[in-house]
């Protein structure tokens, strides 16, 4: 049920993917799941104005190594500047560019961009069109539709594969749902009925269990896993059968590679929260997560991971 995929001559070694996760999969983390076993990882989404002016802080959100196949996720509207960011020296390492199509945060919606691209369906097009003809691959991420009365997950796949998406991932919830209640894997069936290109299913996948339904349910191509994995990167193995390092060893990796690319102060805040994920449902959690939170220094941060990691 997780073989190998291929998206356009890219060849994927599995169908479990780890999703963008905005403040979470910086480098470190696509990392840490991919040698868990993630079949394909993908960067938060990067804003493509932010690219064109040159921000530095977007560049940092692209940080990668030699690894392959690798994506990155990409939002705008402006179908001359997405271009242009696909043709961008800073995408240019990435194997497959995902257009954002799903983001509900109100300020992303407000600007035409993420999800506000279901609503404007020439637009969306014309921005999948154009960043195709930059020659590189491209896939669409979307949701089931914007309001639970009018879900439109098969005419907006077919739009995306018309415009020349190589793959595209549904995320089985509404807009109005933002990330609560169950995937409607019919609406994503409907999707990949509608088209001929690669489909992802994404939402409410915690488990291995959970992905074999979503697949079994949807006839989708493959899965992608958001929030699971900051809980427990570890999910990834129980597809691949890798057998995972213990959490200590996993956290403290994490921690090094990411005050290495980001310094301390970025690496102090970040895993704290990374911790706090970990940690989650062990006992004292609420005591260490108190503690967790008033360290200062990544040494501080670290100490207390080896206490709290220590089975
Ligand atoms: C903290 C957070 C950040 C997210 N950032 C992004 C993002 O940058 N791009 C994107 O397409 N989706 C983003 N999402 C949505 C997830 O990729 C995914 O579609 C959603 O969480 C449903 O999957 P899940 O039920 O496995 O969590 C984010 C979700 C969360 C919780």
């Amino acid at each position: 049920m997780f073989p190998s995929v291929e998206i356009a001559g890219m060849v994927c070694p599995n169908n479990v993917f780890l999703a963008p996760l905005a403040g979470y999969t910086n480098y470190p983390f696509r990392e840490l799941c991919r040698g868990l076993g993630a079949g394909l990882t993908f960067t938060e989404m990067v804003s493509c104005k932010g690219l064109a002016y040159g921000s530095e802080e977007t560049k940092k959100l692209l940080y990668c190594g030699s690894e392959s196949p690798k994506a990155a996720q990409i939002f705008g509207n402006d179908p001359d500047i997405m271009r242009a960011a696909c043709e961008s020296e800073a995408l240019a390492p990435f194997d497959l560019i995902d257009i954002n199509m799903g983001c509900p945060m109100p300020k992303i919606v407000r600007n035409g961009e993420g999800n506000a691209l279901m609503e404007n369906l020439p637009l969306a097009e014309k921005v999948i069109a154009a960043c195709v003809k930059s020659g590189k691959r491209i896939s669409v991420k979307f949701r089931t539709g914007v309001t639970e009365e009018k879900k439109t997950a098969a005419e907006f796949a077919r739009l995306c594969e018309g415009a020349g998406a190589c793959m595209i991932t549904v995320h089985g919830r509404t807009r109005e749902k933002i990330y609560a209640g169950a995937p409607d894997y019919a609406e994503i069936a409907a999707a990949k009925n509608a088209v001929r290109i690669p489909v992802i299913a994404n939402g409410g996948i915690w488990s291995k269990k959970d992905a074999e339904k979503a697949i079994a349910r949807t006839g989708a191509d493959g899965v992608m896993i958001a929030r699971a994995a900051l809980y427990r990167p570890q999910v990834f193995s129980e597809f691949t059968g890798i057998e995972p390092p213990p959490v200590r060893e996993l956290f403290l990796k994490q921690l090094k590679e990411t005050r290495e690319l980001y310094g301390e102060r970025f690496a102090c805040v970040f895993m704290r929260k990374m911790a706090a994920f970990y940690i989650k449902g062990k006992p004292c959690a609420a005591e260490y997560k108190r503690r967790l939170f008033s360290a200062e220094t990544t040494e501080e941060v670290e100490a207390l991971a080896r206490v709290v990691f220590s089975e």
